[in-house]
């Protein structure tokens, strides 16, 4: 299972100060692996790779390379699976202007996991917490940019049969009762532990884990039965499950949820995560081809001062977002991944082709995704979940009168 080393954030950690990951906030330079024991997580071995590959056939790339690399409960939910028990896929989108490619990691390995497992998905758009965060003005514009971000999820192809997908205040009769019942067993003192929050933060904040730790139990609520959930998400969200979902389900009755967490698609500067506050380094899924060629063509990269040097002494990959960026998404092909590192760090590839090549290769993944997305437009109604009681008839099969 050799791939090309991916320790590009890790390696350039030096202590705890340098990095800060929350549900909020994604700074420096992550070191991973501290991140597993600070957050309690466990790494995924290659035995469970092997379990995996004993179900699936094979290893998907994200696993072979470990971007998906923590877990929480998946040998647990695998073994469930072997025996015959069906779960379910829980991921989500706080709304904003604009989806980059890294919010697409997770979900194109959800999307894998639906078409490997036959697994329904049940997606949370979260407006409330970005109005409540200050991060949008007003429930209205965090709703519309639901809508939005709805359509670059259609795109990826998920199957509408099984997808379920929801706005927290569009489905707040259903959420309610169940975000209540899990509100009872937590106190402001635990919040204040995992989350940081303080006497200002607003009333809204603080109840608000309860809503997004609501959809771990929601399947299980709405069909009578309890049915295991596995959560695919970046590592940033843990906080939610591990103080709060994981902590109330036993009390309640229900499974804990399991989670598979990976690393963060690096922005195309120096260090750090593809940000939407940093736009001039992410690429959003709507920009255009312009664009997306002037930031590819402006990255970081880890080449040296001079032709001559790079020559001589070859290009830092591991501290290079443009050969992550073929590492997460763009060169799925292992052996020809580890020839543009090699070419790289052997001085043989340069970074201006290198980024030219790049570059090519983000601009068609661009065009084709903005294609699908324009034609998620029309399927938006059979994706989106009416807050009827019962709760999950789509949109689609309502008639409006
Ligand atoms: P949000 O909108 O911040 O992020 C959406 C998803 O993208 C992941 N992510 C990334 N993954 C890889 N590389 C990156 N650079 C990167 N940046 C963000 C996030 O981990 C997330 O999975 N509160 C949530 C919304 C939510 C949710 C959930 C997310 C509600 N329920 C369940 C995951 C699972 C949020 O604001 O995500």
């Amino acid at each position: 299972m050799e791939v090309v080393a991916d320790e590009f954030a890790s390696s350039q950690a030096t202590n705890d100060q340098d990095y800060v990951v929350t549900p909020w906030q994604v700074k420096g330079n992550v070191d991973y692996d501290k991140l597993v024991e600070q957050f309690g997580t466990s790494r995924i071995t290659d035995e469970l790779l092997h379990k995996f590959k004993k179900i699936t056939g094979e290893i998907h790339p994200y696993l072979k390379r470990k971007i998906f690399y923590s877990h929480r409960d998946l040998d647990w939910i695998l073994n469930r699976y072997e025996a015959g028990e069906e779960f379910f896929l829980y991921t989500g989108r706080g709304p904003s202007e604009n989806v980059h490619l890294g919010h697409l990691i997770p979900w194109i390995f959800t999307k894998y996991l639906q078409d490997k497992f036959g697994a329904e998905l049940y997606f949370q758009f979260t407006d409330d917490e970005k109005f409540l965060l200050g991060t949008k003005p007003s429930i209205d514009s965090a709703k519309k940019s639901a809508y939005d971000n709805l359509l670059d999820l259609i795109a990826l192809g998920f199957d509408p049969k099984k997808t379920f997908v929801f706005i927290d205040t569009e489905y707040m009769e259903t959420m309610y009762p169940i975000a209540a019942r899990i509100a009872k067993h937590i106190t402001l003192s635990m919040e204040k532990s995992i989350f940081g929050f303080e006497n200002s933060t607003n009333v809204g904040m603080i109840f608000f884990p309860t809503i997004e730790a609501a959809t771990c139990f929601l399947p299980s609520v709405l069909k009578g039965k309890n049915i295991p959930c596995l959560i695919p998400a970046a590592i940033d969200q843990d906080p939610y499950w591990r103080g709060i979902a994981r902590e109330v389900a036993p009390k309640l009755g229900f499974y804990k949820p399991a989670q598979i967490h990976c690393k963060f698609m690096p922005g195309l500067g120096q260090g750090g995560k593809m940000s939407a506050s940093q736009p001039e380094t992410a690429i959003f899924t709507t920009d255009s081809p312009n664009v997306v060629e002037k930031k590819v063509l402006s990255s970081f990269t880890g080449g040296r001062a001079t032709v001559e040097e790079q020559r001589k002494l070859g290009a830092q990959a591991d501290i290079c977002p443009v050969y992550h960026y073929y590492y997460y998404l763009f060169e799925e092909n292992d052996k020809e991944l580890e020839r543009i590192y090699n070419d790289c760090t052997s001085g043989t590839l340069l970074c201006g082709d290198c980024k030219a090549m790049l570059a090519e290769r983000v601009k068609e993944y661009v065009i084709k995704h903005q294609e699908k997305r324009e034609k998620a437009r029309e399927i938006v109604d059979e994706f989106i979940v009416a807050d009827v009681r019962g709760g999950l008839k789509k949109r689609s099969t309502i008639s409006r009168g």
